[in-house]
């Protein structure tokens, strides 16, 4: 099983992306972890190898990055999958039927997708809650949950939940508690430290931060969960090739450095939107009219670089998507680049549309992932394009 190597835990985070769960490679002294692209390990007699069978269960570019993660999130040991929707079916084959789940309402669209069009006809039991309130996900336990599930900062209307006060109540309700980091990264939030027992990432997004793989992860310091996760990655087999992980394992080297840069836009950028659209129209945990500004600050280091933005009707939505120049129109997030997209009819679409419109997941409303480009350039784009 993936466990983190010791002497990493104690170094300061822009350490632990460079360095944590790399050593030079043994046989040429290569600095970079190397791309090991093989299906199987030669072996020496029967049982006689060298710790390496068959590259679904292990491959040592893989447990790199398993052990970066892992190392970043303040967690033992880490699962690499092929992509962060694999990476929660994985997680959720930890679960049989009958068994309970509360999730918050506002999650990724294929994350509602994934429980509610497949898992649900395979026994699991749902409960969608309103998780910015912690009452409604206590309320919501019964004595067949198994499972909390929540998500935040949120895809797309940037909601928080707690992650002291949910830890709690999973704990008295004898749940589990997984927590979707994706928004906020380990740099920013590490949910392990308020009570979350299970961490996962689409490696896709901030991880890996140059779009040019997709994957998923998942965490933890419990030595049992981490027991059945092996299992049922190596039985399931969601696994990420050795090429994908070595992106993404690239892209953590410089987690540290263009996370703050997202934050500086993203702030900046959400300040003057609001100047420009009115403080009700803009949704940045980092402003003050954010009604989460203070659990932000609270449980987050900084603030990131995604901003929801009103925009009243799909026609205007539609207009300012097409006039961005700097910003490209695309899903996904997370990237050096700036995207902005229409969660409606890109990241949500797979959400009904009275359930879309009940969570407040509007036509009008339009996603932006600040990128690193100069703010400057950023700043001129909205203008131009929100006009
Ligand atoms: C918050 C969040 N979680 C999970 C996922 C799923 O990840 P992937 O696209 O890598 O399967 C996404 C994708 O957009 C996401 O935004």
């Amino acid at each position: 099983m993936t466990r983190i190597l010791d002497e990493d835990a104690n170094s300061g985070f822009g350490t632990r992306a460079i360095h944590a769960g790399q050593r030079p490679d043994p046989l040429s002294g290569a600095i970079m972890t190397p791309i090991y692209t093989t299906s199987t390990y030669v072996q020496e007699g029967l049982g006689d190898n060298k710790g390496y069978e068959y590259a679904r269960g292990k491959n040592p570019t893989r447990e790199a990055l398993e052990r970066n993660v892992a190392a970043l999130e303040g967690a033992t040991h880490g699962f690499a999958f092929s992509s962060g929707m694999g990476c929660l079916d994985s997680l959720m084959k930890l679960f049989k039927a009958g068994d309970h789940v509360v999730c918050g309402e506002n999650v990724y669209g294929g994350t509602f997708r994934l429980f509610d069009r497949i898992l649900r006809h395979f026994g699991l039991e749902f409960a969608f809650v309103d998780s910015r309130d912690p009452q409604r996900v206590a309320d919501a336990c019964g004595p067949n949950t198994r499972l909390i599930l929540i998500e935040t900062p949120t895809n797309p209307l940037i909601r928080l939940t707690d992650l002291t006060a949910v830890g709690e109540i999973a704990k008295r309700a004898n749940a589990l508690f997984i927590v979707d980091n994706t928004f906020a990264t380990p740099f920013f939030q590490q949910p392990l430290q308020h009570g979350a027992d299970v961490v996962y990432h689409s490696t896709t997004k901030y991880l890996n931060g140059h779009s040019d793989m997709i994957g998923g992860i998942a965490v933890t310091t419990n030595d049992e969960i981490a027991e059945r996760l092996q299992f049922i990655q190596n039985a399931a087999g969601a696994v990420p090739g050795p090429f994908d992980s070595w992106l993404a394992l690239r892209g953590t080297k410089t987690l540290h450095l263009r996370m703050p840069a997202h934050d500086r836009n993203g702030r900046a950028l959400a300040a003057h939107l609001a100047g420009k659209l009115g403080h009700d129209n803009v949704i940045y945990p980092g402003l003050e009219s954010h009604p989460q500004h203070d659990l932000a600050k609270r449980q987050m280091k900084g603030f990131g670089g995604m901003i929801s933005v009103e925009l009243g009707t799909k026609e205007r939505a539609n207009e300012v998507l097409r006039r961005l120049r700097v910003f490209s129109l695309a899903e996904s997030l997370g990237g050096v680049e700036s995207l902005a997209s229409h969660p409606a009819s890109m990241t949500h679409a797979s959400v009904p549309v009275d359930r879309r419109a009940s969570l407040g997941i509007t036509e009008g409303l339009v996603r932006l992932s600040c990128g690193v480009e100069d703010l400057d350039d950023l700043l001129s784009d909205v203008d131009q394009a929100f006009a």
